[in-house]
């Protein structure tokens, strides 16, 4: 693996005609992991296309027994349905028409009362054994139905939290959710109720033309005639339907996506008076989807009368033709009723055969989704024969490295935008270095590329000599912590919110170390000191005291490499002295920085310009050097008005011994 990568690094690196250079990296990106996992993916998932609802099979292995009692439950509530029918045409038989022989099976008297006694009895038992299945039936798929969605819903979440972080700055976190939620539910809804009712409906149609054929093979044909007339209508009204369905998933996820994308930002919305667009624009949307729903409705209502009445006519004529037969001697009463009896007991399912398809329909949609994501790897996982290393003494390297945020695109003709170039920097334990650069010049990929964020799609990153890609991803954030641009707590306490790095930390170690990141005056400050609740849903704090917090759960890992990803840019420069001069003096930090007291106190200052670096040293050498940093220094103190005013002289005067020791 290392030697790989090295390899490529070398040669791509080191080239000297740039151009030549540049499309042979490229050339090589594109041949990269990512690219050829793009591909076999898309192959992959048109394979299962066809599969997803097979595949849900698969999580019915750890339950298949009670899967199969509630299934077969299904199949025995429905031969005892088919029974009662048969039963009925006997007892009609045994009461009225005595000769007939109805009921001639059963033991005692051969016909009059005691004859329909025990059929109504017979019925009874018969009606209850069916209802006791029904319950089962119901239950029982009902629990499979959760067990399923329960296990699906756990694979997904597991996945979307180990998947890279590439794959979540293009996910949209509105449809992730809809994943996890409606998308698990549809899968429900087939287990729970679709299956059985299939089952049901096959048996039911294989066991009335068994039974009808065996009697009366014209009546039978007459009878259930309506029945593929039935079917022809559902299944064409759930093609109807189909299409609409998913029209009105799609407007309820977006409508769903819209408020909650409004009700995180309701700051921005307050500010800026925006509520009654906002509300407008969900008006409009939400009539827009009480009119699909309207459609869906609409289809719903004008297929069901008609069933309806195709079951009438059918009824109709098997009274016309099996009547005929009755008057003439060669069909009993009885056996005219249970020819009725039946189609109506075939009617009611068949014309709910389209719904039942439907979701079946529905959940394949979602079923192929979710496959979509849990087939989905993550590229920056440990490797088979990872490193781990026992200390680590903090030198960080990147060597020749070529980045771009989107390299797994799925086009691989797409040239990805690269967003570092060529980028060489070394530094060593306990060195502070200070990045530089305008905004989007790429010193926040530089340095997520540092925390294992991403991986170059050039050359390499480096921990203590060792590529990143060789070492385990634990031993990787035992040594560099990161500190991110926005900081962002947990809805939790403040505890658990530094405790978060490093699981088990004790309360004391959270006291010391918010005592370093200058947190513990304001924490103890607050109402409940560090059990207070933060984040969305507790308290709020200021900008400067969450990146504080932010700040205090890095240290907290105690990692001899520290990342600022300008992570102090909203404490104040005096707060933010005290809190550099606080931290572990042997720590190796890595920080962006923008304000001059922090990039003075640098050992070495690493300027940025559209992705490469084009100057390196200290303020000192740099100034003298006039190049771009001497530029920027003295553009920024030109856009003061005043000199005396300006904010670095306050913040020269407290770093005025400049770098550390
Ligand atoms: N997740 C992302 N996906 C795609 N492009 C991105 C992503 N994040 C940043 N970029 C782009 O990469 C470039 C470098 O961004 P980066 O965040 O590294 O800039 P920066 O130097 O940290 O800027 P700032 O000082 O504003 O924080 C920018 O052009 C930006 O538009
Ligand atoms: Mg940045």
């Amino acid at each position: 693996m290392t030697e790989v990568h090295h390899s490529r690094t070398e040669r791509c690196g080191t080239r000297g005609d740039p151009t030549d250079r540049s499309r042979e990296c490229r050339q090589r990106a594109n041949r990269s992991p990512f690219h050829a996992e793009a591909r076999e993916g898309s192959a992959l998932i048109r394979r299962l296309r066809a599969q997803a609802l097979v595949r849900l099979l698969g999580h019915l292995r750890p339950i298949i027994w009670p899967a199969a009692g509630a299934y077969g439950a299904a199949i025995g509530a429905t031969l005892l349905a088919l029974a009662i029918p048969r039963v009925l045409g006997q007892i009609i038989d045994a009461a009225i028409d005595q000769g007939a022989g109805g009921l001639a099976w059963l033991p005692g008297p051969p016909a009059g009362r005691g004859r329909l006694l025990a059929g109504a009895m017979l019925l009874l038992v018969i009606a209850v054994a069916r209802g006791g299945l029904s319950f089962l039936q119901r239950y029982g798929t009902a629990w499979v139905g959760r067990m399923v969605a329960a296990d699906l819903r756990r694979a997904v979440s597991d996945r979307l939290l180990r998947l890279d972080t590439a794959f979540h700055d293009k996910a949209s976190v509105g449809q992730l959710m809809t994943r996890v939620t409606d998308d698990t539910e549809k899968v429900r809804q087939f287990a729970a109720t679709a299956v059985a009712e299939l089952i049901t409906i096959a048996v039911l149609v294989a066991g009335a033309v068994a039974i009808l054929t065996g009697i009366d093979s014209l009546l039978a044909a007459v009878a259930l005639a309506p029945v593929p007339i039935l079917a022809v209508l559902a299944v064409t009204g759930a093609g109807r339907l189909g299409p609409r369905f998913l029209a009105v998933q799609r407007a309820t996820g977006g409508l769903t996506a819209r408020l909650q994308e409004s009700l995180t930002q309701i700051r921005i919305v307050q500010a800026f008076t925006a509520e009654r667009r906002t509300a407008t624009a969900y008006e409009t949307e939400n009539e827009a989807l009480f009119t699909r729903r309207l459609d869906v409705a609409r289809i719903f209502t004008s297929i069901f009368p008609t069933m309806s009445g195709i079951l009438g006519i059918g009824s109709a004529a098997v009274l016309l033709v099996g009547g005929r037969q009755v008057l003439a001697g060669e069909l009993s009463i009885g056996t005219l009723v249970l020819f009725n009896a039946y189609i109506f007991l075939l009617g009611q399912p068949v014309r709910r055969l389209g719904f039942f398809l439907n979701i079946a329909a529905r959940a394949n949609t979602s079923a192929r989704r979710l496959y979509e994501l849990l087939d989905r790897e993550p590229v920056l996982v440990d490797a088979p024969d990872a490193l781990e290393l026992q200390t680590i003494e903090g030198r960080v390297a990147w060597r020749h490295v070529d980045f771009a945020f989107d390299q797994e695109a799925a086009d691989p003709s797409r040239v990805p935008r690269r967003v570092l170039h060529d980028v060489s920097l070394e530094v060593g334990p306990g060195e502070h270095v200070a990045i530089v650069g305008t905004s989007g010049s790429g010193k926040t990929a530089l340095v997520q590329l540092l925390a294992r964020l991403y991986d170059p799609a050039v050359g390499a990153v480096e921990l203590d000599g060792h590529d990143l890609r060789t070492l385990s991803r634990a031993t990787i954030r035992r040594g560099i912590a990161f500190v991110e641009q926005e900081a962002f707590l947990f809805s939790a306490s403040v505890y658990h919110n530094v405790a978060f790095a490093r699981p088990g930390a004790t309360r004391a170690e959270v006291e010391g170390v918010c005592r370093l990141a200058g947190a513990h005056h304001f924490v103890s400050a607050l109402p409940e000191g560090y059990e207070t609740l933060v984040g969305e849903r507790g308290m709020t704090l200021s900008g400067g005291q969450r990146q504080r917090l932010a700040l205090a759960r890095a240290l907290v890992t105690n990692a001899p490499v520290m990342v600022l990803d300008d992570a102090l840019s909203a404490v104040d420069a005096g707060t933010e002295a005290t809190i550099r001069e606080s931290l572990p003096q042997e720590s190796t930090i890595v920080s962006v920085a923008q304000r001059l007291s922090t990039i003075l106190a640098a050992d070495r200052i690493v300027m940025l310009e559209a992705g490469r670096v084009v100057e390196q040293g200290t303020h000192g050498e740099l100034i003298a050097a006039n190049g771009p940093y001497a530029r920027m220094f003295a553009k920024t103190r030109g856009a003061a008005p005043d000199d005396t005013d300006l904010p670095w002289e306050a913040d020269l005067a407290v770093t005025s011994g400049g770098g550390r020791p």
